[in-house]
């Protein structure tokens, strides 16, 4: 699958997204090492610290298609999501959370992921290796010296 595809299946994601708080849609789309592709949301909640990322929904659908061993890449878009198609001029990034979350995966599958950054309107992109978005990140090795 071509980036351009991913990105239109993270677009057409964040049209389901859940966000009536922060009115800021965002989907992603992750696909295996096999090409297998599943999606996800943003889930907001009135209570706020409690919504869920589009990445970590999505890297959830991931554990049950395919295992996040096999995280190969992933496309996120955002932006304003009240109409017909995603609309916006920025790429979004993941944020810390999610980077986070993405590691694990990385780490479990032994290789780098690649995460395509789009903007809502589909037109912006960046291209980044996760490594470079979480350097020095804390992962399982970190907790060697616990008792
Ligand atoms: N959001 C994501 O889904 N992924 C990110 O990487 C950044 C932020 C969501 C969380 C919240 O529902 C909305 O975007 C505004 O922060």
């Amino acid at each position: 699958m071509t980036d351009d595809e991913l990105i239109a299946l993270a677009r057409a994601a964040a049209l389901k997204a859940y966000a009536p708080y922060s009115r800021f849609s965002v989907g992603c789309a992750v696909m295996s090492v096999n090409g297998e592709v599943v999606t996800g949301a943003n889930l907001e909640n009135a209570c706020y610290r409690l919504g869920l990322c589009a990445e970590q929904s999505a890297l959830t659908a991931a554990q049950h298609a395919f295992g996040l061993a096999k995280v190969a890449r992933v496309a996120v878009a955002g932006g304003d999501g009240s109409g017909a198609e995603l609309k916006g001029e920025a790429p979004v990034t993941p944020c810390g959370g999610c980077r986070q979350a993405l590691l694990e995966a990385s780490l479990l599958g032994g290789r780098d992921i690649e995460v395509v950054c789009a903007s809502g309107d589909g037109a912006a992109v960046e291209r980044h290796q996760l490594s470079a978005l979480i350097p020095h990140g804390f992962g399982p090795a970190a907790l060697g010296d616990s008792g």
